[in-house]
């Protein structure tokens, strides 16, 4: 995306037919009509402004998922842009709307990472995300610009996802018959009949917060897209590339591995580069997670077709994306024995507990169903907490604002895929993953919530206030 005047971007959200599956037409919901949208490329120390402006049926509230990012623009889920005309009769109490247009402030003063931006409305985070309302953005920084990775064609940024589609080549999300109802809203109160697909039907797409029992595991497609492209190609020469791999589904894993096999070394992981880089040979994303990893495609005779595969699924799941390896090239770059200097890890000022767990047939953090503007906890700026993540089930926990490090699973050393400052984390089943989470960059109201977009919309978030 090319920035309007310095440092103002603007994009408008939008439904248009895109050719996802060769010869039928998809209706996305896009950021400027694409999916994903467009790629932002921000600095360190030069503020961005994205003007979002919602030509969609649908409110939408936008959140840059990563960023350090002052609360009025964080995509708070009932902070919304409202298309032309829309009245909520009965919102969210504390609901705010922008009629039409909404500028996000982006004061960009971290560290140079993958991150990406996203659709956040309350209850309907899934369904929007699903018809196409993601996106990525690149930070980078003096520190990165002095490394000698590789760039330009040579840097390949790649948003994993998965759908379901219609004969018609449509998205297919499902609308299911039934709904506990166990308090939820009902259909209709802050839709106000403008929800597009299917209207009408109760489950899933409706925006209640019931936990629906045919899809506790979340919704997965059967169709793996990249950049939003079934099973693509991409051809590289035999030198070394940097891939920005970002897991962008509602629900699904992936355990990520190349064939012939090769290394991937890890450079970077959710919140920017590592200390040093780690060798892998597979490397495991769970919803929201990023890894930036450089692969020397020199490993391999020029011809080779390479598979990057998901050794979580067999069949079609199972193959995400080819490159094919075109000719030996020069090759200045390196990956330097020093990456960066991350920020220290302070020491944590107290620990808190959050049990994400089904209580009374919910998804709950601590025993509680999302409520807007009641939180959890009240860290204070500056400082550092140890954030026990406990569960019965599989979560992919993610934390707005603050970033952290994973200090132990179950007591023991966390996986080699856990390294770096990150903002997601998979804690599987019966887990316990122990985080030490910096409060830096703003006071205010933030969220802390499962990254299965289906869970999310089941209302397993949390509000957190940094005093
Ligand atoms: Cu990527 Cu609160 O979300
Ligand atoms: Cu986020
Ligand atoms: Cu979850």
């Amino acid at each position: 995306a090319r920035p309007v005047s310095p440092g103002r971007y603007e994009v408008t959200q939008r439904v248009a037919a895109v050719e996802i599956l060769p010869g039928l037409r998809t209706e996305v919901w896009g950021y400027s009509g694409t999916f994903p949208g467009p790629t932002f490329e921000l600095r360190r120390g030069s503020p961005a402004v994205i003007g979002v402006r919602n030509e969609l049926p649908v409110p939408t509230s936008t959140h840059l998922h990563g960023g350090v990012t002052p609360p009025g623009s964080d995509g708070y889920p009932t902070d919304l842009v409202v298309p032309a005309g829309y009245s909520s009769a009965h919102g969210h109490p504390g609901e705010v709307l922008h009629p039409v247009v909404k500028d996000y402030r982006y004061p960009v003063e971290q560290r140079a990472a993958t991150l990406w931006y996203h659709d956040h409305r309350m209850d309907f985070t899934a369904p929007q995300v699903w018809r196409g309302l993601a996106g990525m953005v690149l930070v980078r920084d003096e520190e990165e610009d002095a490394l000698p990775l590789p760039r330009g064609e040579r840097e390949l940024p790649l948003m994993i996802c998965d759908r379901s589609f219609e004969e018609d080549g449509s998205f297919r999300y499902p609308h299911t018959a039934h709904s506990t109802g166990a308090g939820g809203h009902s259909a209709g109160t802050h839709g106000a009949g403008t929800h597009g697909m299917g209207g009408g039907a109760h489950g899933l797409d409706d925006g209640t917060h019931a936990l629906d029992p045919d899809y506790l595991e979340g919704v997965e497609g059967d169709v793996i897209l990249v950049n939003g492209a079934p099973w693509p190609v991409a051809e590289v020469t035999a030198a070394r590339h940097r891939l920005r791999l970002v897991n962008a589904s509602n629900a699904r894993r992936y355990r990520l591995t190349l064939s012939p096999k090769a290394r991937f070394t890890q450079i970077g992981s959710d919140s920017g580069l590592l200390a040093a880089p780690i060798d892998h040979d597979t490397i495991t994303l769970a919803p929201g997670e990023r890894h930036d990893v450089i692969v020397d495609f020199l490993n391999y005779p020029p011809g080779t077709h390479v598979t990057l595969l998901n050794t979580l699924s067999n069949g079609p799941q199972g193959k995400v994306m080819r490159f094919v390896v075109t000719r030996r090239e020069r090759d200045d770059t390196a990956v330097p024995a020093t990456l960066s200097r991350p920020p220290r890890a302070p020491r944590p000022v107290t620990t808190r507990t959050f049990d994400f767990r089904r209580t009374n047939d919910s998804w709950t953090i601590n025993g509680h169903r999302y409520q807007p503007g009641v939180p959890l906890a009240s860290p204070r700026l500056g400082t550092a907490e140890v954030w026990r993540l406990t569960s019965d089930f599989h979560h992919p926990v993610h934390v707005h604002l603050a970033h952290f490090q994973v200090l132990a699973r179950n007591g023991r050393r966390p996986d080699a895929t856990d390294a770096g400052w990150k903002d997601t984390v998979d804690v599987r089943p019966y887990e316990v993953v122990d985080v030490l989470a910096r409060f830096d960059g703003y006071r205010g109201r933030y969220m802390l919530h499962c990254h299965n977009l289906e869970h999310e919309d089941m209302a397993m978030m949390a509000d957190f206030e940094v005093v």
